[in-house]
């Protein structure tokens, strides 16, 4: 077991091990007094990790109260925002208390930002459940749900009081959500440096979760503590995300967030060689990587269909957009173009 600092303001630590959602009341208490404990969580987990999470909290003295909605990104919406306020309501819950998001990246996003909502915020434990919660969403306190004109365009930053990551619910998870989460740990991988990219390379990732998160979250720590609102280097962890966000658009967001931030990733560092901002062999290098990982390296819509797509509320704000460019592993770069710039760009690392 291992514990990352995050040096927000406040700071908390990301616990990674085995065994952890058993002995979660136990470690809680260390940093939190008795209190009415909300857990929200998803109708796949819920079954699989409440009652072991529950157990452990009552043991510890806390009060305990669950809510549990649809699995899926479809949920992600203000319905299920509204239901858990007013749960929260019904439950009595007070600025003391403390809500505990359990499960993947969607129930941490909508659990976080139901605890920045109530009572103007309260504090939220984050028990990360999918590999791509591990290693991203979990961490850095961003929370969001998604409005009818597009993903995640509305939430609130909300740090959490502490993140629990369980290292054994990986082991029940479908291999298309693991795929999901080591797209993202991919992409830190080429943000970060040539130590952990190989690691997805020797499979490690598979054999040794957990050495793979913890370099994750340490990475993804020091970007959020230096520019905790995303105002310039946390930028860079929209890596493969432009074109990603494209492609989950033009697929009616049927393809999810990791596979289509894998395609994406493949797309920009192509294009990165062909315009001669990286030399060869990066994007073979990373594009076998997600392969290895069972990760797709092309998107199916055209360049102008994708483009169009990532530009529909840029086009509005008018100007730039701001793209990650992968050089090499462990270096990257943010390009500001002209937004006409962005269909050239597509088009150089385009693959059927
Ligand atoms: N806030 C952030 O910084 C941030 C960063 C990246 C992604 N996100 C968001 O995260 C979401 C994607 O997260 P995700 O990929 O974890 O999706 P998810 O939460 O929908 O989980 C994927 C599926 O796996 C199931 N599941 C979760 N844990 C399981 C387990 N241990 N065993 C078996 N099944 C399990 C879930 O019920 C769900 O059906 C997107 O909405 C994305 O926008 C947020
Ligand atoms: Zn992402």
């Amino acid at each position: 077991m291992q514990t990352i600092p995050v040096n927000t303001n406040p700071p908390y630590g990301v616990a990674i091990g085995p065994g952890l959602l058993k002995d979660c009341g136990r470690r809680l208490r260390e940093i939190i007094p008795p209190c009415h404990m909300a857990v929200v969580t998803d109708s796949i987990v819920g079954p699989l990790y409440l009652e072991t999470v529950t157990e452990s909290l009552k043991t510890a003295g806390y009060t305990v109260s669950a809510y549990t909605f649809p699995a899926g990104e479809g949920s992600k919406n203000f319905t299920t925002l509204s239901a858990i306020l007013e749960f929260l309501a019904e439950e009595h819950l007070t600025r003391t208390d403390c809500l505990i998001a359990l499960g993947g990246g969607v129930v941490g996003d909508m659990a976080g930002f139901a605890a920045a909502c109530y009572l103007r915020g309260i504090r939220c434990v984050q028990m990360p459940t999918t590999l791509l919660s591990a290693v991203d969403s979990s961490v850095g306190g961003k929370t969001a749900i998604d409005l009818k004109a597009g993903k995640n365009l509305a939430g609130a930053f909300l740090q959490p009081a502490a993140v629990l990551c369980d290292t054994d619910c990986l082991k029940t998870l479908p291999p298309a959500v693991f795929a999901d989460g080591a797209a993202e740990a991919v992409k830190t991988g080429v943000l970060c440096d040539e130590t952990l990219f190989a690691l997805f390379e020797d499979g490690t990732l598979k054999a040794d979760p957990a050495e793979v998160i913890a370099r994750c979250v340490a990475y993804k720590a020091g970007v959020v503590e230096r520019d905790e609102r995303e105002q310039g280097e946390r930028k860079f962890l929209n890596l493969g995300h432009t074109v990603g966000h494209a492609i989950e658009k033009c697929s009616g967001y049927t393809i999810p967030h990791g596979h289509a931030v894998a395609a994406g990733l493949a797309v920009i560092a192509r294009a990165s060689e062909a315009l001669g901002w990286a030399e060869e062999p990066l994007a073979a290098w990373i594009c076998a990587c997600l392969r290895k990982n069972a990760l797709p390296v092309s998107a199916e819509y055209a360049p102008e269909a994708l483009a169009e797509a990532a530009l529909a509320d840029k086009k509005r704000a008018g100007g730039n957009i701001t793209l990650v460019i992968p050089k090499k592993i462990g270096l990257c770069e943010l390009k500001t173009v002209p937004v006409t710039e962005l269909l050239p760009v597509i088009r150089a690392g385009w693959e059927a």
